[in-house]
């Protein structure tokens, strides 16, 4: 007998990010040079003492299963970082630590969703939202952004996409790809139509540490009364604190009943996030945070220096860069073009032909739902992102 996949796993599309990673690691490995500006992942070691706390947590024998939802320190540890950072309260049962952000996604959607809902998602938006959200039964809903307002959803598309049907919004700010964020006065609008319409609202704010604007940075909740009980707020260590590896992420529920459906969810599928791992997230938010500061410093040197080579890019044009580790380009004058005597047509190809012929690695703008750019990461050195830029500019120059 054959074995067959489930019908509900032939349609989903894997992660386009992680595919054009593998695809430069494999040239890498055939001795090509490459330039990788395709993966969001700091470039930076985990900082010392992070790693000493999970050397510690190995020694002081915290090798077993915790509690599936998570160790009540590092919960509570969430709690007090979301009350310092943005006066939010929370009590540490509604935490449920994760094996990352991603994880924690997968947890809030599976939890509070049924098939048929309707999830809107602002497009550009992050690879996996809709390919978890259709794992659910539930189906997302694209509505298109524009990049001269930053790609940022308004309160009129926000209402306009609204059906009988509709339960969720997703908010990723700041975003991946695009790295901008909504500004206080544009979370009001859209908190007007949540309230109006009784929807539920996953906030990701996996970025929130790395802004490069003199504007602080919102958090969803804050903007009006009534917002903290209908939100799934998402974070982890991965991007603050470089510990992608490590795979901690957390969910804060709206409810205690939601937080108990996500961990149950969890202790079945998974028991607990890596024990050592948890200490070493522990350490990351209740030690020094200089570290942060350090790394976010450095990101914004970087972000200076790609917005500078963007302008002088012929045609290209992108969103302010204002937090996250993403430029996205507009590079829909340079389709239909002749690269090397290729025919390119869409970003996709776009993509390709910049990693076959140049050694760059970006991702397609299609992958993220806007055909006619590409997503650059900045979260690598000064010297690749240097020769990288000189490739896409000779790119651009022979393209016929
Ligand atoms: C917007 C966004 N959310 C969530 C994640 C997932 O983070 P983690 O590595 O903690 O699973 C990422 C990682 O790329 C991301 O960009």
């Amino acid at each position: 007998m054959t074995v067959h996949v489930s019908r509900l796993l032939q349609t989903l599309e894997p992660s386009a990010t992680l595919a054009m990673a593998a695809k430069a690691k494999e040239l890498k490995a055939k001795g090509r040079k490459i330039y990788d500006l395709s993966l969001g992942e700091p470039d930076f070691a985990t900082p010392e003492h992070i790693c000493q706390a999970a050397i510690e947590a190995m020694r002081a024998g915290h090798t077993h299963y915790t509690v599936a939802s998570g160790i009540p320190e590092l919960k509570q540890a969430v709690v007090d970082q979301y009350k310092k950072r943005y006066g939010l309260t929370y009590s540490p049962q509604q935490v449920v630590i994760s094996n990352g952000a991603k994880h924690a996604l997968h947890n809030a959607f599976t939890a509070t969703l049924n098939p048929g809902d309707e999830v809107i998602i602002p497009a550009p938006y992050w690879v996996s939202y809709s390919e978890l959200i259709k794992l659910t039964g539930a189906v997302p809903v694209i509505v298109k952004t524009e990049e001269s307002s930053g790609f940022k959803l308004n309160a009129a598309q926000l209402r306009q996409a609204l059906t009988p049907r509709t339960r969720m919004l997703l908010l990723c700010t700041p975003s991946n790809p695009t790295g901008t964020f909504y500004t206080k006065s544009e979370l009001e609008g859209i908190a007007d139509v949540v309230l109006d319409a009784d929807l539920t609202v996953v906030a990701d704010e996996i970025y929130d540490q790395l802004i490069y604007t003199a504007e602080p940075f919102t958090s969803f909740p804050t903007v009006r009364p009534g917002l903290q009980e209908r939100t799934i707020l998402i974070n982890g260590v991965s991007k603050t604190y470089a510990m992608t590896g490590w795979r901690i992420g957390w969910a804060i529920a709206p409810t205690l009943e939601v937080a108990k459906a996500m961990g149950d969810l969890q202790s079945q599928e998974t028991s607990n996030p890596c024990s050592i791992s948890q200490y070493a997230a522990l350490a990351a938010l209740t030690g020094p945070q200089d570290c942060v500061e350090t790394m976010r410093r450095e990101f914004e040197r970087r972000r200076d220096y790609v917005a500078q080579r963007i302008a002088k890019l012929p045609g290209v044009t992108a969103a302010p860069m204002q937090g996250a580790f993403y430029a996205f380009i507009n590079i829909s004058q340079h389709l239909g073009k002749r690269y090397g005597g290729t025919l390119v047509e869409n970003s996709s190809e776009w993509c390709l032909e910049l990693l076959a012929q140049k050694g760059v690695a970006t991702v397609m703008g299609s992958a993220f739902g806007a055909e006619g750019y590409a997503r650059l990461s900045f979260a690598t050195s000064m010297e690749t992102l240097a020769a990288a830029f000189d490739q896409i500019e000779a790119f651009l120059q022979e393209a016929k």
